[in-house]
Formats: structure tokens, sequence, C-alpha cells
């Protein structure tokens, strides 16, 4: 920029051009600050949103912690598009995953702890977790297969949830393969494992796809009969990361039945029909709206905690459920080639423990879709089989799909 005094000499006679030139050159020169301060400004917020730090607030150096003898690890998984999903052995859980919302301002959707050490010894409730070998409940924790009674750990009062106290959600799984975007755990459970019969080789395949998609299939076998049922229980938020509640968030479910239960979650084996209840999902509607109407089946759960039976094509990844949340407009879609999915909407957060983010997340700050067969399919020979026979191939696939409103 050119000296003001170069350009205008000072003397008596010129005073009142010299003032006028003056005054321009102050107002060229705020001009060009506002310019600059303006260019820094805008290159400020452009790496605040797309800057790493901002996209993987989670660094491998703080999440790693030893358990029993093995080392938790974090790893980072990344599509062309600016996804980021974190993950790790502990559980093959779900930490993390960065969406854009309408603004294209990426944010953290899932609700949880923030390091290997709390997902130890902080509450177990299942943050992003591989459920194993059975998703949700089996009632008086037993079944028989092939008139054998099996005796399986009473972890929810009379009945077996989500596989016992040292389910797949307990293990430190072992890493097959990684790339970029994708990610292999598996995991040997030992015959009578928690009550099971079989050694089950299974394995966990999580992708993050170029239609932005988190992929997680599931591969599995037995050296002997036995049941098996396995889900992902990740909570969302797709506002705040677990700051408010889900209330707001219009769900849609793509069933006309669902299953209802009995006091202990059990389902009564009634295959129900949604229609003019607050089951009905078939059209979006917010959580919010009739989560406390006054309903059996609502105060039995404390809220949504129930599986719905999706009308399905039969082993293809159906379109089961969609979420839409308005304000940030970050729409989730769930396909799955399962018969049921179970919506928990958090009923059981307390509030109490705080995790990443510094959230600590109460009643209802976010939702669980786990595609799945039915709770309590081993006693119920009129829902859909869970036996997986020795030699078998079990595969199941689940997409969270993640969008934004126009
Ligand atoms: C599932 C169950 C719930 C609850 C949560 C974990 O979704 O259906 O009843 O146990 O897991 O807290």
């Amino acid at each position: 920029m050119k000296n003001i005094r170069s350009l205008v000499p000072l003397s008596k006679n010129n005073l009142h051009n010299q003032n006028t030139l003056i005054q321009i050159q102050k107002k060229t020169l705020k001009t060009s600050v506002m310019k600059y301060l303006i260019l820094i400004i805008s290159i400020l917020v452009i790496a605040g949103c797309t800057s790493k730090e901002e996209l993987v607030p989670i660094s491998a150096e703080d999440f790693a912690f030893n358990h029993k003898g093995k080392e938790i690890k974090l790893f980072t998984l990344e599509n062309d598009n600016g996804l980021v999903c974190q993950l790790t052995n502990f559980g093959a859980r779900v930490v993390s995953i960065y969406t854009p919302d309408k603004n294209g301002s990426f944010g953290d959707v899932v609700v949880g702890y923030g390091t290997g050490k709390d997902f130890v010894e902080k509450k177990e409730n299942y943050f992003g977790t591989t459920i194993g070998r059975y998703g949700n409940r089996i009632g008086n924790a037993t079944f028989s297969i092939d008139s054998v009674e099996y005796v399986l750990e009473k972890n929810d009062g009379d009945n077996h949830l989500h596989g016992g106290s040292n389910g797949f959600h307990r293990q430190v799984w072992e890493v097959e393969n990684v790339d970029k975007s994708s990610i292999v755990f598996s995991y040997v459970s030992p015959d009578m494992e928690g009550g099971y019969p079989g050694t089950i080789n299974v394995k966990v395949k999580y992708q993050l796809t170029a239609d932005n998609e988190l992929k997680i299939e599931y591969f599995a076998n037995s050296d002997k009969n036995t049941v098996l049922n396995l889900t992902n229980h990740t909570y969302f938020n797709l506002k705040d990361a677990g700051k408010s509640t889900i209330n707001n968030h219009l769900m849609q479910i793509n069933a006309d039945k669902y299953t209802p239960v009995d006091a202990g979650l059990i389902p009564t084996g009634e295959l129900a029909i949604v229609e003019n209840t607050p089951f009905d999902f078939r059209k979006a509607t917010a959580v919010g709206d009739r989560v406390e109407a006054d309903h059996e089946q609502l105060k039995l759960g404390k809220g949504y905690d129930h599986n719905w039976v999706l009308n399905t094509d039969n082993n293809v990844a159906n379109l089961a459920a969609k979420v839409t949340e308005p304000e940030s407009g970050r729409v989730m879609e769930v396909y799955t080639n399962e018969p049921g999915i179970q919506f928990y909407g958090g009923n059981f957060l307390d509030g109490t423990d705080v995790g990443k983010n510094n959230i600590s997340f109460g009643l209802r700050s976010a939702f669980c879709l786990e595609t799945q067969h039915f709770p309590d399919s081993p006693n119920k020979p009129e829902f859909p089989d869970v036996k997986l026979e020795t030699g078998k191939d079990y595969y199941s696939v689940c997409i969270y799909k993640f969008k934004t409103t126009e």
C-alpha cells in the first residue's frame, strides 16, 4: 500500500484537499482491512468445517487402553466424500460417525463414550456395539435345540439380554483387515460360551461406501446346531450428538405390525397391527408426539423399546426405517435383510455418565435401530427361525445410509 505522505506533501494551502485525501485514504485502508479480515475469517471457517481436527476429535492415543492383557484400539475409516467412522475392537463397536448437515457442516451423530477406558469401566449401555450371540431377550433365559435344553445367564430380571454380561460386546476382537474405508473384526466364541452350544467363528465387516452408507455385514458359522441373532447397538442423535432429546426426530418404520411384549419385555407371540396406535410409523412422525401416550405397551417399554415386523421381500436389503432431523436436515435410512427392527428410544439413559464431547446423555437423548430376528425367537416357533445349523453360513446385513434434506 502507498504511503499517504508521499502522495500529498503537507502545506497549509492544500489542507482541505489533503484532509479529503486522508479521508479517502482512511476509507481505502478500512476497506482493505475489512477485505483481509473477511478473507481470514472465511479461511478459518472453511478450515474449521473441513479440518481433520474437527472431523476426528478422538485420537488413537487418547483412546487406547489395556484390557485383560489385550490392547483396545481405535480405528478411523473415511470415504471420498469426507464421511468418517471411528470404531474399536472392544466389542467391534462404532464409536463415532461424522456426517454433514444440510449446510455441509460435519458433526458426530453417535452418542456414547470416547475412550477405551470408559467403554470398559463405565456403565454398559451397549454403546455402538456388536451384540451376540443373541440380540435382545430370551425369555426365562432358556431355550431348546434338538430336544436339549440350554440354560443361559439371567442378566435382565428373569430373562437373558444381549448375549449375557460377557457377550460379544465385552470381547476384544481380532482385526483381520483394515483399509481406508473398511475394517473386518473377527472373534471365535468357544462351545458353550455364555451357555450357548457350538464354536462360532464370526466376522463383522464395516464399510463406508461411496454412497455415504455405513454397511455392516455379519458372517458366521458353527460346528454344532445353535441359535444366532447378531445386531448393532449404535445410539444415534442426528441433531447434536445427544445434548438434547430425540423427540423432534421424525421416525418412519416400514412395518404394518409389531410384537407386543409382557412386563419383562418378552414378546407375547402376537403380531399386532400398528394402525391407530402410537406404533404406527408408516408415515414419518416425530418420536415425541406419542411417546407419552396412554398405551399399555409404551408403559411396559418406558417408551419405545419394541420390535417391528418389517414389510420385507425376504433376504434382500430392504428399506426398514428412515429418520429425519428437521433442524440439521440430517437423514438416516436403514436397510436390512432381517425380518425385524428394534426401535429403542434411549429410555434407560439417565444422564449419570459423561461420554465423549463432554455430553451426559439423558433420557431419550438417542435412539437405536437394531436390525434383527425377533426377540425370544428360540422359544417362539411361530417367529422366523434363528437356528444356525452346523456347516451352514450365517449372513446378515445392516446399512445406515446418511443423507440430508434438500
Ligand atoms: C435394547 C433393549 C432395551 C435395553 C437396551 C440397552 O435395545 O431392547 O430394553 O436393554 O437394549 O439398554
